[in-house]
C-alpha cells in the first residue's frame, strides 16, 4: 500500500462500562473529554421548571385545550421539549419500567452478553462503536431494541430475565404508540398545519427504537459525561428519566441546565427530523448526561424514526417569504446521523458543536 493511502478503517466495540467500575481498572484515557468547546462539565449547573404540558388537556375539545396548544408551541419553539402529565400510564407501570431496566443491568456479567450487540448492529447490549481513534467515549451501557414494526423486532435480543421484561416492554411500547399519535397530531394543530404534516412520521413502516441507559457510579464526573451534546435524530424521544438519580441536561439559550425529576412524567423532547419538517420552528433539543461518583443512574429512551424511505422536507405551510426555506429534503436521515454522531458532528443544523 502506498505511503501516502489513509489507515484502514478500524472500528471496534468498546468493553461494558460496568465491566470497568466491577473490576477497578483506572478510567481508559479515551472517555476523558479534553476539550471544553461544549462548556465546562459540571453536574450542579442550576435545574430548572421545563415546561409542563397536560396530554389531557391536549386531546379536549373543549376551549381549556387552546391554551395548552399554545403552550406546546412555545415549549417546542423555545425549547424543544416538555413534560408530559396526564399521558395515561399509572405511575405503578412507569415503576415498573424502571424496575426491569434495573433489574436487566444488575444480572451478572455473562447473562447480559447473552445479548450482546455485534460490530454490524446497532441492537443489543453493550455501548459505542469505535470508530476513530479521537472519540471520546460515553460512560454508559444500553440495551437497544428495535420495537416497532413488531415484524422486525429481533426477540433473541429481548431479555427472558426478568422474566417480566419481554410484556413490560411489549405494554410500554403499545401506550408510546398512542401517545405519539396524540403529540404529533397537537404539533400540527399548534402550528395551524394539516394533521398529517408530523403524524406522517409514524405512518406504516416507522420505527421505533427503545434504549434502556445504565450511567455506572464514575469515578471523574469532572471530565467525563454520560452522554456527549447531541440533539437526536428521531421526530420525537420519550424519555422515561431515574426517579431518584439527576443527570439530563439541556442546553436553553446557550447555557447548560439540568432537568429536575418529574416521577410520573415523560419527557418528550424534539428530534432533528421535526426541527426540520418544521422549518426551524421547533427546536430539536440538544442535550446531554453528566455522572455521579455516588449513584448510577438509569433512564429509558424511545425514538420514532419514520420510514427510512420516507422524505423529509420543511412544511409546505411554513416556507414563505418571511420564513425562507432552511433545510434540505432528507432521507434515511437517521443513518448520515450515525455517521456523523460518531465523530462527534451533528448533520442538519448550525450548532453548539460542529
Ligand atoms: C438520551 O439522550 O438518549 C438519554 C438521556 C438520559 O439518559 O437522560
Ligand atoms: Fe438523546
Amino acid at each position: 500500500m502506498a505511503a501516502s493511502s489513509p489507515p484502514p478503517r478500524v472500528e471496534s466495540l468498546s468493553n461494558p462500562v460496568q465491566q470497568l467500575v466491577i473490576n477497578g481498572e483506572q478510567v481508559p484515557e479515551n472517555y476523558i473529554h479534553r476539550n471544553t468547546d461544549d462548556g465546562p462539565i459540571c453536574a450542579s449547573f442550576p435545574v430548572t421548571e421545563i415546561p409542563i404540558i397536560d396530554l389531557g388537556l391536549l386531546t379536549s375539545s373543549s376551549p381549556t385545550g387552546e391554551p395548552e396548544l399554545e403552550k406546546l408551541r412555545s415549549a417546542l419553539s423555545s425549547w424543544g421539549c416538555f413534560q408530559a402529565i396526564n399521558h395515561g400510564m399509572a405511575s405503578s407501570f412507569l415503576d415498573k419500567v424502571r424496575a426491569v431496566t434495573k433489574e436487566f443491568f444488575a444480572l451478572p456479567m455473562e447473562e447480559k452478553q447473552k445479548y450482546s450487540r455485534t460490530l454490524e448492529d446497532i441492537e443489543g447490549y453493550g455501548n459505542d462503536t469505535v470508530v476513530t481513534e479521537h472519540q471520546t467515549l460515553d460512560w454508559t451501557d444500553r440495551l437497544y431494541l428495535l420495537v416497532r414494526p413488531e415484524d422486525q423486532r429481533k426477540l433473541k435480543l429481548w431479555p427472558e430475565n426478568p422474566d417480566t421484561f419481554r410484556d413490560t416492554l411489549n405494554e410500554y411500547t403499545e401506550k408510546l404508540g398512542q401517545l405519539t399519535e396524540i403529540v404529533l397530531k397537537a404539533m400540527a394543530k399548534s402550528l395551524s398545519l394539516d394533521d398529517s404534516c408530523f403524524l406522517d412520521h409514524c405512518r406504516e413502516g416507522a420505527l421505533m427504537y427503545t434504549r434502556f441507559n445504565l450511567y455506572p457510579v464514575c469515578p471523574r464526573p469532572d471530565v467525563i459525561l454520560g452522554l456527549k451534546p447531541h440533539a437526536d435524530g428521531s421526530t420525537i424521544t420519550f424519555l422515561l428519566q431515574d426517579k431518584e438519580v439527576e443527570g439530563l441536561q439541556v442546553l436553553k439559550d446557550d447555557q447548560w441546565v439540568g432537568v429536575p425529576i418529574i416521577p410520573q412524567a415523560l419527557l418528550i423532547n424534539l428530534g432533528d427530523q421535526s426541527e426540520l419538517a418544521s422549518n426551524g420552528i421547533f427546536k430539536s433539543l440538544v442535550h446531554r448526561v453528566v455522572t455521579n461518583s455516588e449513584r448510577e443512574r438509569i433512564s429509558v429512551a424511545t425514538f420514532l424514526l419514520p420510514h427510512p424511505d420516507m422524505e423529509i422536507e420543511p412544511a409546505n405551510g411554513l416556507v414563505n417569504e418571511q420564513r425562507p426555506r432552511l433545510y434540505k429534503k432528507v432521507k434515511n436521515y437517521v443513518s448520515l446521523y450515525f455517521h456523523n454522531y460518531q465523530r462527534g458532528k451533528r448533520p442538519i443544523v448550525h450548532s453548539k458543536f460542529k
